[in-house]
C-alpha cells in the first residue's frame, strides 16, 4: 500500500459519510491502507474517553487522518474532542474551501472563498473558569489588583490569547497557501479597535508578515463588516485569514452561500500531521438514516489525496463530484433530492473510475 491513513468514523452521521468517502477514494485506486480508529462516543464505550490515545497514537504514526464528525458532550466537563485533538497534534491551521458547486441553486453564482483559521489559540484556547469557582474568584481578585476591574461575582470566564508565534505561523501559511494555490488576494478579519491587545496583535503581526508576500494583495476589515460583505457581494474575496472564533462562525456563513454544510470539506493542518474532516456536526437529527450529504466528507478525502501528493486522483474525485451534481440525478435531500447517501458514493465512485479508465 501506497499511504496509510487513519480514519476515524465519528458520531452520528460521521460513519455513513465516511464509509461513503472510503469507497469513492478507494476507487481512486491511490492504494490507501485505513487504519480505523474510534473517537467520541464509540470510543467513549471502549475506552471511556472521548479521544482515545490510541487514537491519537495511530494519527502520530500515519501522519495524516480522516475523519467524521465528533458530538461534543455539552455541559458536562468533557474538553471538545476536536478542539483537543487540534491542540494535541499542534493542527494550527484549518482550510475550509467554499466553492460554488455546479447544478446547486445559489443566491451567489461564482463564490470561489477559501476561509484560514487559526486553530490553536483565541476564545477557543480552552482556557475557562466556571461561575462560582475558586479560580474565578483568584481571577477577579487579580483583576481588581491589576487595573481596578469589577467583574460581577456570577461571571463566568473565558480567556481569549493571541500571541504573535501563533499568529506569524498561520499569517505565513495563509499567504503560502495563496501563492501556492494561486490566489490573488488575503483578507484579514479582526475587531482590533475593540480588542486591541489580541485582534490587534493579530493584525499588526499579519501586516508585518504581508511585507514578505508583495505578489499577494491583502486588506484588513472588521469582522462584522466582513460578515455584510459576505453576505451581499461574497464574489470580492478570495483568502480569508480569521484569528479562531471569527474562522468558525464565517465557514459556516461560507458554507450557507455555496449551498450548505453537507458540501464544505475542510483540513486541519500542522508541521507534522494533518487530519481532514467536512465542517459539519455529527447532525444528530438526521443519523442513521441515510439521508446525509456525503460530499462534503469525500471532498474533505480529495483534499487528502492532494497533501498525499495525489494530484491527478484528487482532480479526480473534484471532477466527479462536478460531474455527479451538474447531472443533477442523484442528490441528497438537502439538495432538494431523494437519493441516499451510499447512492450519491456509489454514483461519484462510478465517475471517478469512469475518468480513470477515459484518461488511460
Ligand atoms: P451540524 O452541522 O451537525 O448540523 C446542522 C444542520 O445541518 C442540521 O440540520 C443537519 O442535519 C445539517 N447537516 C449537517 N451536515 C449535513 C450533511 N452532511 N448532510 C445533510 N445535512 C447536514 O451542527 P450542530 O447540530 O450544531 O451540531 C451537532 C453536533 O456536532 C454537536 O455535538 C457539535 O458539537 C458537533 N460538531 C462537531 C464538529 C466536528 O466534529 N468537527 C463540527 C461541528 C459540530
Ligand atoms: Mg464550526
Amino acid at each position: 500500500m501506497a499511504h496509510r491513513v487513519t480514519l476515524i468514523p465519528g458520531d452520528g452521521i460521521g460513519p455513513e459519510v465516511a464509509q461513503a468517502a472510503r469507497l469513492v477514494l478507494d476507487a481512486a485506486d491511490v492504494g490507501i491502507e485505513w487504519i480505523e480508529r474510534s473517537a467520541g462516543t464509540a470510543a467513549l464505550d471502549e475506552y471511556g474517553e472521548l479521544m482515545p490515545e490510541a487514537t491519537l497514537e495511530a494519527i502520530r504514526s500515519t501522519r495524516v487522518g480522516l475523519k467524521g464528525p465528533i458530538t461534543t458532550p455539552v455541559g458536562t466537563g468533557f474538553r471538545s474532542v476536536n478542539v483537543a485533538l487540534r491542540q494535541d497534534l499542534d493542527l494550527f491551521a484549518a482550510v475550509r474551501p467554499a466553492r460554488a458547486l455546479p447544478g446547486v441553486k445559489l443566491r451567489h453564482l461564482g463564490v470561489d472563498l477559501v476561509v484560514i483559521r487559526e486553530n490553536t489559540e483565541d476564545l477557543y484556547a480552552g482556557i475557562e473558569y466556571g461561575r462560582g469557582s475558586p479560580e474565578a474568584a483568584a481571577l477577579r481578585d487579580e483583576l481588581r489588583a491589576l487595573g481596578g476591574y469589577e467583574l460581577r461575582p456570577d461571571a463566568g470566564i473565558t480567556v481569549k490569547p493571541i500571541s504573535v508565534n501563533g499568529t506569524r505561523r498561520i499569517v505565513r501559511f495563509a499567504f503560502e497557501y495563496a501563492r501556492a494555490n494561486e490566489r490573488k488576494k488575503v483578507t484579514v478579519g479582526h475587531k482590533a479597535n475593540v480588542m486591541r491587545y489580541s485582534d490587534g496583535l493579530f493584525l499588526s503581526t499579519a501586516l508585518e508578515e504581508s511585507r514578505a508576500y508583495p505578489d499577494v494583495a491583502w486588506e484588513e476589515i472588521q469582522i462584522d463588516h466582513l460578515a455584510s460583505q459576505l453576505a451581499k457581494d461574497p464574489d470580492r474575496f478570495d483568502v480569508l485569514l480569521l484569528p479562531n472564533l471569527y474562522g468558525d462562525i464565517l465557514s459556516d456563513l461560507c458554507a450557507g452561500l455555496v449551498g450548505g454544510l453537507g458540501l464544505i470539506p475542510g483540513a486541519n493542518i500542522g508541521w507534522e500531521y494533518a487530519v481532514f474532516e467536512p465542517v459539519h456536526g455529527s447532525a444528530p437529527d438526521i443519523a442513521g438514516q441515510g439521508k446525509a450529504n456525503p460530499i462534503a466528507m469525500i471532498l474533505s478525502g480529495a483534499m487528502l489525496l492532494r497533501h498525499l501528493g495525489e494530484l491527478t486522483a484528487a482532480e479526480n474525485v473534484e471532477w466527479a463530484v462536478d460531474e455527479v451534481l451538474r447531472r443533477g440525478e442523484m442528490r441528497t435531500p438537502d439538495l432538494g433530492g431523494s437519493a441516499s447517501t451510499m447512492a450519491v458514493a456509489q454514483e461519484v465512485a462510478l465517475a471517478v473510475t469512469a475518468w480513470e479508465h477515459g484518461a488511460s
